[in-house]
């Protein structure tokens, strides 16, 4: 009886050892990513406490840094997926997406980015990926600042190539209209729903003057009194780095007041108020502008759902030693 329970119980888990064989071997070659939550469990314990460690320094450091770490995920998704092209510098056989018109003198973070990794390069050296730092980073620091949190799937690889070109054509500019911004996020995969709940973002974080100046001095769908307010740093000639909040109420703190204001005309950029405009996008808007918990919801599983925006999985691409630098 005894013997008989104890033979089976081994079938059971020989069974099951060679059916983690085969999925293993399957998404090898099948080149299909499969990011899951457990990634690095057993390869890098550590990792995701080094990560928010590290991350809770720099945001209590600089609280816009918060925003700045959310936008670096966001950009590096865009372009040829989640895989931390943005994150290579110009080199001889790379032409780097950090100087393309939307990233050149705005995205920035890189430095807080290539301390994370080392901080994990310290506890498990080569394991982790630069993209699935840029992630889980992302994910912690909208929890650090009181935005929803996520559970981050792992397992991306690093590319190997930047394209700057794709940079410039994929990544949505502060002038598109509401039909580019859709059509920027369908061609990732990601609804118009998806594109009003991410969009949201823009609850924390600062935008350049250069960014704006046409939307206050020539747009009509503005508040009054919001547009002059902002004129003041922001001269119709000159002062184009100044730098003005994407949230006018609070900046510092993930909310869905970005809505809010949107309902009352106070969107900074064209394309922040064009989601509030008398179109199709209106009534999702409104909803988030009072239900803060259908916003959060919604935020998370589009993050989650841009994480998945064309991994490098297998053996394709690598693990870089270092973020801004091909192996
Ligand atoms: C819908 C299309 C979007 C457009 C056109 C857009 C455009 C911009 C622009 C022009 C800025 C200011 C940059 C500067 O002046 O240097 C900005 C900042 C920012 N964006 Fe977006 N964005 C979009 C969507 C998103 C998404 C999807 C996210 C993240 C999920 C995001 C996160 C941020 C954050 C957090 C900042 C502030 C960054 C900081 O303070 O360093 N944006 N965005
Ligand atoms: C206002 O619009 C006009 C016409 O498009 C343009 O030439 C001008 O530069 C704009 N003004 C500002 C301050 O952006």
């Amino acid at each position: 009886m005894s013997t008989t329970s104890k033979g089976s119980g081994f079938h059971i888990i020989i069974t099951s050892f060679a059916a983690t064989v085969l999925l293993l071997l399957l998404s090898t070659f099948t080149c299909e990513a499969q990011l899951t939550p457990n990634y690095y469990d057993y390869t890098c314990p550590q990792a995701l406490s080094t990560i928010r460690a590290a991350v809770r320094t720099a945001i209590t450091k600089e609280r816009r840094m918060a925003a700045s770490l959310i936008r670096l995920h966001f950009h590096d998704c865009f372009v040829q997926g989640c895989d931390a092209s943005l994150l290579l510098v110009d080199a001889p056989n790379i032409v780097s997406e950090q100087n393309a018109l939307q990233n050149f003198k705005s995205a920035r973070g890189f430095e807080v980015i290539d301390g994370v990794k080392s901080a994990v390069e310290k506890v498990c050296p080569g394991v982790m990926s630069c993209a699935d730092i840029l992630a889980v980073v992302a994910r912690d620091s909208s929890e650090y600042v009181g935005g929803p949190t996520w559970t981050v799937k792992l397992g991306r690889r690093d590319s190997t190539t930047a394209n700057k070109d794709l940079a410039r054509a994929d990544l949505p500019t502060a002038f598109d209209d509401l039909d580019a911004l859709v059509s920027s996020f369908a061609r990732q995969g990601l609804s118009v729903k998806d594109m009003v709940a991410l969009s949201g973002a823009h609850t924390i974080g600062q935008a350049q003057c250069v960014t704006f100046r046409n939307r206050i001095y020539n747009e009509t769908d503005i508040d009054a009194g919001f547009a002059s307010t902002r004129r003041r740093r922001c001269p119709s000639a000159g002062g184009n780095t100044n730098l003005a909040p994407l949230d006018l109420v609070t900046p510092n703190s993930f909310d869905n007041n970005y809505y809010k204001n949107l309902l009352q005309q106070k969107g900074l950029l064209h394309s922040d108020q064009v989601l509030f405009n008398g179109g199709a996008t209106d009534d999702i808007v409104r909803g988030y502008s009072t239900n803060r918990a259908a916003f959060y919801a919604d935020f998370a599983a589009a993050m989650v759902k841009m994480g998945d925006i064309s991994p490098l999985a297998g053996a394709a691409g690598e693990i870089r030693k270092i973020c801004g630098l091909v192996n």
